[in-house]
C-alpha cells in the first residue's frame, strides 16, 4: 500500500476536525526554529490523548518527556477545574521552549514543567502529586519499564498509563534488533503482557509519524 496515504488521511482528519489551532501550530514552529527533534505526537494522536484524559475525568496528569509541550497542551486542555499536569523534561532548553508554548496556550496555571531526570523526580512526587489519574510515558524508550514501576507507586486502581512508541515500525518483534528504542519498547510490551497489575491494549498507529503504536494500560 502507498504509505503516503496514511499521511494524506492524517491531513484529511486534522483538517476535517480542525485539530490543530494557532497555538499548536506555533508550538510545532518553535520546535523547528529551536532545532529540536520533530517527534511530537501528531495532532490526531494529540486528540486521542485529549480523549483519554476526558474519558477518565483526569484531575492529575503526569507526562514523562515534554519536548516542546505539544502533547502537554492537548492533555492539559482536557483537565477540569481543579486540575493539574506535571510534565518532566531532562533537557532545560526543551523545558524552556515548552514553558513558552504552555504560556501562549494560557495553561501556565495548570501545568508545571519539572526539569530533570524522570527516574530521579518521579519518586519525589509521592507526597504532593498522587494518586495520578493518567500517565503519558514518552521519554527515552530504554527506561520505559523503570518509568512504569515508578508510575505504579503514584497510581490507584483505575489509573491509566499510556506509553508512546511501542511498535517502532514493527522493530519490536525482532529479537535481534540492535535499535535501543525498539529493545526498550519490546521489554515494555513484554513486561505489560506478564503484569498482574494492569490490563493492556496496544493500538497500532499510522499517519504523519512513522508506523508506531501506543500501549494503553489500566491499573487493576
Ligand atoms: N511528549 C512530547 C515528545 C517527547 S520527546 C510530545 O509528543 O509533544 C521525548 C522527550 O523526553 C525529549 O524532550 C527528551 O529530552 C526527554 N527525555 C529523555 N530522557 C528523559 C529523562 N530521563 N527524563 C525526562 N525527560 C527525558
Ligand atoms: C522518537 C521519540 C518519540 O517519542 C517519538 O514519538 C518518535 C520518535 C525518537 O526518539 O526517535
Ligand atoms: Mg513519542
Amino acid at each position: 500500500m502507498d504509505e503516503n496515504i496514511f499521511s494524506k488521511v492524517d491531513d484529511y482528519l486534522i483538517d476535517l476536525f480542525s485539530l490543530e489551532d494557532g497555538v499548536l501550530k506555533k508550538t510545532k514552529q518553535s520546535i523547528v526554529e529551536n532545532g529540536m527533534p520533530e517527534i511530537s505526537v501528531s495532532a490526531n494522536q494529540g486528540q486521542f490523548l485529549y480523549m483519554m484524559a476526558k474519558l477518565c475525568n483526569a484531575k492529575r496528569i503526569l507526562e514523562i518527556g515534554t519536548l516542546g509541550g505539544y502533547s502537554t497542551i492537548f492533555l492539559a486542555r482536557a483537565l477540569g477545574d481543579p486540575g493539574k499536569l506535571v510534565s518532566i523534561e531532562i533537557d532545560p532548553k526543551h523545558a524552556k521552549v515548552a514553558e513558552n508554548n504552555i504560556a501562549r496556550a494560557g495553561l501556565s496555571d495548570k501545568v508545571q514543567v519539572l526539569v530533570g531526570d524522570a527516574l530521579k523526580i518521579l519518586p519525589t512526587l509521592e507526597k504532593d502529586f498522587a494518586p495520578v489519574d493518567l500517565f503519558f510515558i514518552d521519554a527515552d524508550k530504554t527506561q520505559y519499564v523503570s518509568y512504569f514501576d515508578l508510575a505504579m507507586k503514584l497510581a490507584r486502581p483505575g489509573t491509566v498509563i499510556l506509553a508512546d512508541n511501542v511498535i517502532r515500525d514493527g522493530k519490536v518483534m525482532d529479537k535481534n534488533s540492535s535499535d535501543e528504542s525498539a529493545i526498550g519498547a519490546r521489554k515494555y510490551n513484554e513486561m505489560l503482557s506478564k503484569s498482574d497489575e494492569v490490563i493492556t491494549s496496544v493500538v497500532q498507529q499510522v499517519g504523519h509519524k512513522d508506523y508506531d503504536g501506543i500501549a494503553i494500560s489500566i491499573v487493576k
